[in-house]
């Protein structure tokens, strides 16, 4: 008999990598997604890459009768949590929508979850949960903050699931922080489109490389890092979607709360992310430094070293990796899935 695997958010970036790799070992697939940062043809594209199907549901993870109705009409056994809203920016002009979206919609699943006595799920938390950290690498007991509402939202959530399994027993939950999660699925049929301007580093270069914007602005020359550029923990989405089935896999023997870090435990700074990508297309990416983006910290990667041990999950993919299939999605794709 195989799992039945409900992924909220299911037609994103990171989840529809997820997907694949659930089809690919056998799991039985419900996603619900509003639409409203992502395309139904990625999940199409799934489809095809995974040999495959999917049971998709366009519903809003904030209506309840819609989603009590994807969990009578399915025997959902547990939930991979990626629905929200995810722009730094968008969030502090427009908080409202992260509450509701990010918070508000995650208790409305909760409570079905609950009445449909479904209590296992694995939630995209994130390492901005750590603000900006006191050293690197960052390990999963440091000091958790919030500098933005996006960030709060995620805080909250994280909290409001720690309570959940203080509250009752039986509940398995994994809060998964991921760092930044970049590259495509190696077949360039599914990668990351982003709406309107990208507020990503790779999303932009990719953009550069392919002549829909002009040059990079890297956002701060002056930081105290290898370059003076910011340094992150750059991670293939393919390696972080299976980090997620090796979630399943634990909250399938474990219950309780599970928290870990999802990264590769190397810095990679902005102009090197830059020099990867130029050998992975071919060509000189055009940037100029400019002042720093406002709430950026200087430097931030993960100490790995908990999810290798309890997960039995370690992130493969090198950096030229993450370009080289950035490079084959964005050039196969030049205007993402708009076609
Ligand atoms: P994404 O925007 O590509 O995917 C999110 C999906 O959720 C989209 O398909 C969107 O249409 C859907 N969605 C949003 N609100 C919804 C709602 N109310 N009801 C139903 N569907 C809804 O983003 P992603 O990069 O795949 O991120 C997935 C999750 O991982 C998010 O929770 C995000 O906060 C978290 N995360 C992302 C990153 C990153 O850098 N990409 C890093 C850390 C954490
Ligand atoms: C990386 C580096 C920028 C764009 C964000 C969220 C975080 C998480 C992942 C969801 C930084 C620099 C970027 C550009 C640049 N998301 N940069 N020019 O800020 O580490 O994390 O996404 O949870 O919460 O904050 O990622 O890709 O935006 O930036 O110089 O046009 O690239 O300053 O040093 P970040 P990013």
């Amino acid at each position: 008999m195989s799992h039945k695997v409900l992924v909220t958010g299911g037609a994103g970036y990171i989840g529809s990598h997820t997907v694949v790799e659930l089809l690919k070992a056998n799991f039985e697939v419900i996603v619900v997604d509003n639409l409203c940062n992502s395309s139904r043809v990625a999940l199409t594209r799934v489809e095809g890459i995974a040999g495959g199907l999917v049971r998709f549901y366009e519903c809003d993870i904030r209506n309840s009768n819609q989603l009590l109705k994807v969990f009578r009409e399915n025997k959902i056994e547990s939930v991979i949590h990626f629905a929200g809203l995810k722009a730094v920016g968008e969030s502090v002009t427009d908080p409202i929508s992260y509450y509701e979206n990010n918070v508000a919609g995650t208790v409305q699943l909760l409570k079905v979850m609950r009445q449909c006595d479904v209590r296992t799920l694995v939630f995209s938390s994130s390492a901005t949960v750590y603000g900006d950290p006191a050293s690197v690498p960052v390990c999963e007991g440091f000091p958790r903050s919030a500098t933005n509402p996006y960030g709060r939202s995620k805080l909250i959530v994280e909290d409001i699931l720690e309570d959940l399994c203080n509250s009752e027993a039986g509940w398995r939950v994994a809060r998964l922080r991921y760092f930044n999660p970049v590259g495509a699925h190696a077949s360039g049929e599914i990668g990351e489109d982003p709406r309107g301007i990208p507020n990503n580093l790779l999303p932009y270069i990719a953009q550069v490389a392919i002549g829909r914007r002009e040059y990079l602005s890297v956002f701060g020359g002056d930081y105290p890092t290898i370059d003076g550029t910011g340094v992150r923990d750059f991670i293939h989405v393919v390696d972080l979607a299976k980090g997620h089935l090796a979630a399943l896999n634990y909250l399938g023997v474990n219950e309780g709360l599970l928290t870990a870090n999802l990264g590769t435990g190397s810095g990679v700074s902005v102009l090197q992310m830059v020099a990867a990508f130029e050998r992975a297309c071919g060509k000189s990416i055009s940037y100029k430094v400019v002042d720093r983006r406002p709430g950026d910290v200087a430097q931030c990667w993960a100490d790995p070293s908990y999810a290798k041990t309890v997960l039995a999950w370690e992130a493969q993919c090198s950096l030229d990796e993450m370009c080289a299939d950035a490079w084959r999605w964005q050039s196969k794709n030049p205007n993402g899935f708009v076609i």
